[in-house]
């Protein structure tokens, strides 16, 4: 194999590489994401929601014999529903559900040491 041919391969390489430490650096960089966070919960949480609270799912964080009163309390449960799910999530994707849920339901405030 000659040279020449060699480096379109390459240069498709360097970008693929690019591309991906990009996208891994972005939850690296620290700040927790709501916005990345509503992202993965609408789509691997509220369809089972939905189906059992109707509406947008949401009441099932709302209603008035809810289990989540803590900030710790809804972090550990992120952490069991993304297990249950088998969603893959690494601890910064259950950091930005616990974010978003937090922020826009509970009201329950940043994680211990955080803030
Ligand atoms: C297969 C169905 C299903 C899936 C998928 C699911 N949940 Fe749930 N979730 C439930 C049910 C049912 C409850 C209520 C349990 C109860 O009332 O005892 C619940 C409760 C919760 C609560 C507590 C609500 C309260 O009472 O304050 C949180 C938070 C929550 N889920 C987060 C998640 C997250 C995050 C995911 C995605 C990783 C997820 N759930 C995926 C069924 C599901």
């Amino acid at each position: 194999m000659t040279n020449r041919s060699a480096r379109p391969a390459r240069q498709a390489l360097a970008v693929l590489a690019a591309t991906l430490s990009a996208a891994v650096s972005l939850p690296a960089q620290g700040a927790v994401d709501p916005t990345t966070g509503r992202q993965l919960h609408d789509k691997t949480c509220v369809a089972c929601h939905v189906q059992r609270y109707g509406g947008d799912g949401s009441k099932i964080y709302l209603r008035a014999d809810r289990m989540i009163h803590s900030r710790a309390a809804l972090d550990r449960r992120v952490a069991t529903c993304s297990a249950m799910t088998n969603a893959g999530w690494l601890p910064d994707d259950e950091a930005n559900v616990a974010e978003y849920l937090a922020t826009r339901y509970y009201k329950v405030g940043a994680p211990a040491g955080k803030k």
